[in-house]
């Protein structure tokens, strides 16, 4: 009976999802990790953990490792470490490295995590990616631009929803950076690449044991730049009815290029047995590009939208195969997608929703699920605004039809 250590930073929703579906499995022993107390955990859930312990840090790898330790003394040896969030692939990988447990190791965990070691393995591979170099000061910033010309983009090294991720077009951009925090020095290296215009995608792949036997894909509308420094667009995520539709069946081979090239010599152990994320870029010349892969599964209602289109319950299937390594391709059934409602308007606050029946009215049929933003609620900065609603049709364009009426009706502002 395998035995999962599953890592719940805290007892949120979306954490609880996972955590229940691994307590869901039959024939697993299920240990958790969490910075929340052993009372936080929801009370149907608490017969099924086999061992709690809790860290003042469940991001730290020093202090998974010592909990996963006790855990492995006081329960037995543990056959997987998982968690779902992006901050904790490194964590994790630490931990495995330390305790000797099958699955990502830091090396790999890195190809993942660090922007220019990921764009250095995919172009070593022959993966196509955007030009790209992490800088250590405005000089070879500047150098790096000399080579590329404008614009290019900047952001973290290991980044995450867009965050300080700025395009420079010109000496004045490159002057502002430094006020924006993102000035690259020694102490704070930043990736640099070169911008490319494009139509920004998805693919979501299982592999078992490096293998791919499953994608699906999405794409973004508008990208999440794009969103971010257009305070008034609105952002939807359409995943279309056939999954073998274009522009997603021509990337399917260097999708599987891009998995093998960052498992790396780890692809064929339990490394190798996830659900990846990639997005990708779309070029007018219809030549695509990898931007960055997660090795975890994504966020902006990826999940609930595969379930939806597949008729299934991706989370519980995610569990079942970092749990026993097996998944049972799904068939695609419906078209899917998510509208994020964002506000307009000055201010920290939202202070007026409004449209929200016409737009339950407009969506028909092909609505699914809704969250509503509420009348107080505090200004999200990112790109998913302050709610969301899912829906699902039998064809791509009833579902891209259903999230136009949301995002047109659906008035929110900030006061
Ligand atoms: N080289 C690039 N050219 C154009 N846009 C980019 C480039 N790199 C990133 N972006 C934009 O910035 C967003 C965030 O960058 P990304 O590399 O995905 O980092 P993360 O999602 O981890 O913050 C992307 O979704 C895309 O819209
Ligand atoms: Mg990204």
């Amino acid at each position: 009976m395998p035995h999962v250590v599953f890592i719940a930073p805290r007892f949120l929703e979306n954490t609880n999802r996972y955590l229940r579906a691994f307590a869901a499995l039959d024939g697993v022993t299920l240990s958790v990790i969490s910075a929340d107390p052993e009372s936080a955990i929801p009370a149907e859930l608490r017969p099924r953990v086999a061992a709690h312990y809790a860290v003042a840090d469940a991001l730290d790898g020093a202090q998974i490792t010592t909990a996963a330790r006790a855990i492995a003394q006081h329960v037995g040896r543990i056959d997987r470490l998982t968690g779902a969030l992006e901050q904790l692939q490194t964590p994790m990988a630490q931990c495995r490295d330390a305790l000797g447990i099958e699955g990502i190791s830091s090396a790999v965990a890195r190809n993942f995590r660090d922007k220019d070691r990921m764009k250095d393995v995919l172009r070593a591979h022959g993966v196509p990616v955007a030009r790209s170099a992490l800088v250590r000061s405005v000089r070879e910033l500047a150098l790096f631009v000399g080579h590329v010309g404008y614009p290019v983009i900047v952001k973290p090294q290991a980044g995450l929803g867009s965050r300080a991720t700025f395009r420079v077009e010109s000496a004045a951009d490159m002057a502002a950076l430094s006020s924006k925090g993102a000035k690259p020095t020694a102490a704070q290296p930043l990736q640099v690449e070169e911008f490319v215009r494009a139509r920004e995608h998805t693919c979501e792949t299982v592999t078992v044991r490096g293998v791919p036997v499953w994608r699906s894909g999405t794409r973004y509308y508008p990208t999440p730049l794009e969103v971010l420094e257009t305070p008034w667009v609105q952002y939807c995520v359409l995943l279309p009815r056939d999954a073998d539709d274009e522009p997603w069946a021509s990337f399917a081979p260097i999708n599987a290029a891009a998995l093998a090239a960052l498992f790396g010599k780890d692809a064929n152990t339990a490394a190798g047995t996830a659900l990846t994320h990639m997005e990708w870029f779309l070029r007018e010349d219809g030549t695509a590009l990898v931007n960055e892969v997660g090795a975890r599964p994504p966020g902006v209602q990826i999940m609930p939208l595969m379930s939806l289109a597949h008729e299934t319950d991706l989370v519980a299937d995610w569990a079942e195969l970092i749990a026993f390594d097996r998944f049972a391709p799904k068939p695609r059934r419906w078209a899917a997608g998510a509208a994020f409602f964002r506000g307009h308007g000055r201010g920290a606050r939202v202070v007026s929703v409004s449209g929200v029946d016409d737009a339950v009215a407009a969506a028909g049929d092909a609505l699914v699920e809704m969250r509503t933003p509420k009348v107080g609620q505090e200004r999200n900065e990112g790109y998913e605004g302050e709610g969301w609603a899912t829906v699902k049709h039998a064809t791509t364009e009833g579902a891209k039809r259903a999230l136009k009426a949301l995002i047109e009706h659906v008035q929110v502002r900030y006061g």
